[in-house]
């Protein structure tokens, strides 16, 4: 049986999933009546990174989270769990399992969405939680601007009727301001929407 290494096959990992990310992009921008480079375009010599989640099982999952409720920083991220499940999303108020499906991916709007969109895109609030008897692993790859790309609303959004909610930035400047907080609700993105102080 041939065998790959791991680094082998993370690399190829990543390339298919930024190949999988920029359709999604071009398809995302223009649903929002935008040049299909737009949101990549953005994003500057934007940012990939990839993470593998590992969670122990845990005796009394009451007693303890995964991961708490947040909404990732960047972009767009690809999520790849496995069997055992845990990944959960706030709507309307309540916490809602993802089921796994084999040979699929939750596709995840994260914090950027809603600024460049002008609050047509929302980003999504979501969790990890654990269980008694399994580990469990996910994969997610989050894409998203360079710390020098400037983000802002998109000036075709922006107009009398549909004032800019958000101040430009950049994005080395929202990522401090992530950092400086814990990882609660939606605070950050509120830092960078007019009048929220
Ligand atoms: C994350 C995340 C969810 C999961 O890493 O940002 O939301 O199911 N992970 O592991
Ligand atoms: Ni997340």
């Amino acid at each position: 049986m041939e065998t790959s290494s791991c680094r082998e096959v993370a690399s190829k990992y990543v390339l298919e999933i930024k190949a999988l990310i920029l359709k999604l992009l071009a398809l995302l921008s223009e649903g929002l009546g935008l040049d299909s480079g737009y949101l990549n375009e953005k994003f500057g010599k934007h940012n990939q990174i990839q993470l593998i989640n590992y969670y122990p099982p845990c005796p009394d999952p009451n007693l303890t989270l995964g991961l708490p409720g947040h909404s990732d920083r960047n972009g767009i991220t690809i999520l790849l769990q496995d069997e055992v499940g845990g990944l959960q999303v706030l709507k309307d108020g309540k916490w809602i399992i993802v089921k796994p499906e084999k040979n699929a991916f939750v596709v995840n709007i994260a914090d950027q969405l809603p600024v460049i969109s002008n609050g047509r895109f929302k980003s999504v609030e979501h969790r990890a939680i654990t269980n008694s008897t399994s580990s469990r692993i996910s994969l997610p790859t989050f894409y998203g601007p360079s710390l020098d790309a400037s983000i802002g609303p998109a000036n075709e959004l922006v107009s009398k009727e549909s004032p800019a909610i958000y101040r430009s930035y950049t994005f080395g400047e929202f990522f401090d301001r992530f950092f400086s907080q814990e990882l609660k609700g939606k605070t950050v993105l509120d830092h960078f929407k007019y009048c929220a102080e």
